[in-house]
């Protein structure tokens, strides 16, 4: 909360069920509280509209000013409002923040978003005792990437990326996107609205300045984005835009962070700060493979980094994190549609396989554990209970996960054979790299898998002696991390008790 003003609601004020604690941030076109929810006994983000050019507080309520035209502006502004909460509410990412509900009250109307406790990108750069590393760069840009990847994959551009519209989450330090309310779907976009937009100024790309809308398009976030790695480099904000224009003054990422940042990184900052659009790079896919080491392979989920107190740490990597922006299969199943290959842009799902010999199913074949169990000739059929899983013999399984997808191995009569398969799979259907063990079950050890029921790109996994300590614990770290969640997935090293996951 940083500050309290007559036009703010005073915390205390109800909002629907939402009692207002502070304010978390405040723009020209609204007002953004940090609200507690009695009944669920959670914190959420409470956006409010209030175009403050247009209307003044009246008790909790809001009153237009007499100027001409501030009530059809305000109802142009209140559609842009409610364009916005719908834009955030499909995208599911996990570095994007959730919508949970809009709705109208004191004549205005609000947006309930999940409340990201940390900092803004721009707090936690004036924080650092220094510059941060190339590693730490890395961290933010992968997950943001993937996140603007899957917006521009809807024709959207987001238009306002600046390092105040990105939080760094303070329990993993994962970077979240914020505040679409500047975007703008390609087909809707109207050149005479656009001068109605606040830019601000340094990282606004040159063809904002102009009515031309035409020119938008993924180029212009990611001068956005480039405008604010070259602040968190050089520690000021970029010159703007329209000056460069005049002379172009800014100083390149190349100059400036030699020797600190990889070269191909600075001159992959320098491309995407290019002035005339078609100089830059024309998709995230492009540019990532110049920025990101690894080029062309998907982004890697959101890593781990906790700010303290202006003190860098760099924790190892938490269990995981997803990012799953569709529930639906996004591979290797077949991308049938528009929302199949969002999610294939992330290269993000959740894809569970367990059973021997799964390694060579086909694209279109439904897999069926027992079935791959009974080709094996090892194991019992009917669903699991296994005879290599008795008093005296082994029984493994091991769950690997890379860019949120999770791949499981059971039924195996060794650690090392339920890894290898495990491992191999995940190398066969997400590509070698990145691939990694989160968990290891012996006998009849069972791993759960808690999800966020609105946004299941939110989860957390993990195993237990029995099925309802798995359940138990995943359902708890989740619930820690994201508030209420429930129990999507579960298997048991003995290839029992499967639930959930996509065949
Ligand atoms: N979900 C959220 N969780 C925590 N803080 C938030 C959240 N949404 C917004 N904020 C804070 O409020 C500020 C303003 O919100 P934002 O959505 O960027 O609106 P605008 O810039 O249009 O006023 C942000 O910079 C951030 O500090
Ligand atoms: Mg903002």
């Amino acid at each position: 909360m940083t500050y309290q003003d007559p036009s703010t609601l005073s915390p205390g004020t109800k909002v629907d069920q939402y009692v207002i604690s502070g304010v978390l941030g405040r723009g020209g076109f609204g007002i953004t509280y940090l609200v507690h929810d009695e009944s669920l006994q959670k914190d959420f983000a409470l956006k409010e509209f209030f175009p403050e050019d247009l209307v003044v507080r009246e008790g909790t309520s809001i009153r237009f000013t007499a100027k001409p035209h501030s009530e059809s502006d305000y109802r142009w502004g209140l559609k842009k409002f409610y364009d916005e909460a719908r834009l955030l509410a499909q995208f599911s990412h996990s570095n994007i923040v959730s919508v949970r509900r809009v709705f109208e009250e004191n004549n205005s109307a609000y947006m309930l978003l999940d409340f990201v406790r940390g900092s803004t990108l721009e707090k936690w750069l004036q924080g650092l005792d220094s510059p941060p590393t190339q590693e730490e760069l890395d961290l933010i840009a992968t997950p943001l990437l993937s996140a603007l990847e899957l917006v521009h994959a809807n024709r959207t551009w987001h238009l306002d990326i600046s390092p105040d519209n990105v939080m760094i989450r303070a329990t993993d330090g994962a970077p979240i996107l914020l505040d679409f309310g500047a975007s703008r779907f390609e087909i809707k976009q109207h050149s005479q609205l656009v001068s109605a937009l606040v830019f601000k100024s340094g990282y606004s790309a040159p063809e904002q300045y102009t009515s031309n809308a035409d020119r938008y398009g993924p180029w212009t976030d990611i001068y956005a984005f480039a405008a604010t790695l070259h602040r968190a480099m050089s520690g000021q904000r970029p010159i703007e835009a329209t000056s460069r224009q005049l002379s172009d003054e800014l100083r390149p990422a190349a100059v400036i962070g030699k020797g600190r940042y990889r070269d191909k990184f600075l001159k992959a900052v320098d491309w995407a700060l290019k002035l005339p659009p078609q100089d830059r790079p024309r998709s995230i896919s492009e540019w990532r493979k110049e920025l990101l080491q690894g080029g062309a392979a998907p982004a890697p989920m959101a890593r781990t980094r906790v700010l303290t107190g202006g003190t860098r740490v760099l924790e190892s990597p938490l269990p995981f994190s997803s990012a799953r922006p569709s529930a639906k299969p996004a591979w290797p199943f077949g991308l049938d549609g528009p929302s199949t290959s969002i999610a294939a842009v992330g290269g993000l799902c959740l894809l569970l396989i367990v059973g021997v010999g799964v390694d060579q199913f086909a694209p279109d074949l439904r897999l069926n554990p027992v079935t791959y169990v009974k080709a094996a000739g090892r194991y019992f059929a009917g669903g699991g209970s296994s005879a290599l899983c008795g008093a005296n013999t082994a029984c493994w399984g091991v769950v690997v996960e890379k860019n949120g997808g999770v791949f499981a191995r059971v039924n195996e009569p060794s650690k090392e054979e339920a890894e290898s398969g495990a491992m191999n799979l995940c190398a066969q259907k997400v590509g070698p790299g990145g691939c990694r063990v989160i968990s290891v079950l012996s006998k009849k050890e069972c791993w759960a898998l808690a999800e966020v029921p609105s946004n299941p790109a939110d989860w957390r996994g993990a195993n237990g002696a029995t099925l309802e300590d798995a359940k138990t614990s995943a359902k708890t770290t989740c619930e820690t991390n994201y508030g209420f969640c429930r129990v999507g997935m579960t298997f048991c090293a003995d290839g029992s008790s499967r639930v959930g996951g996509t065949d």
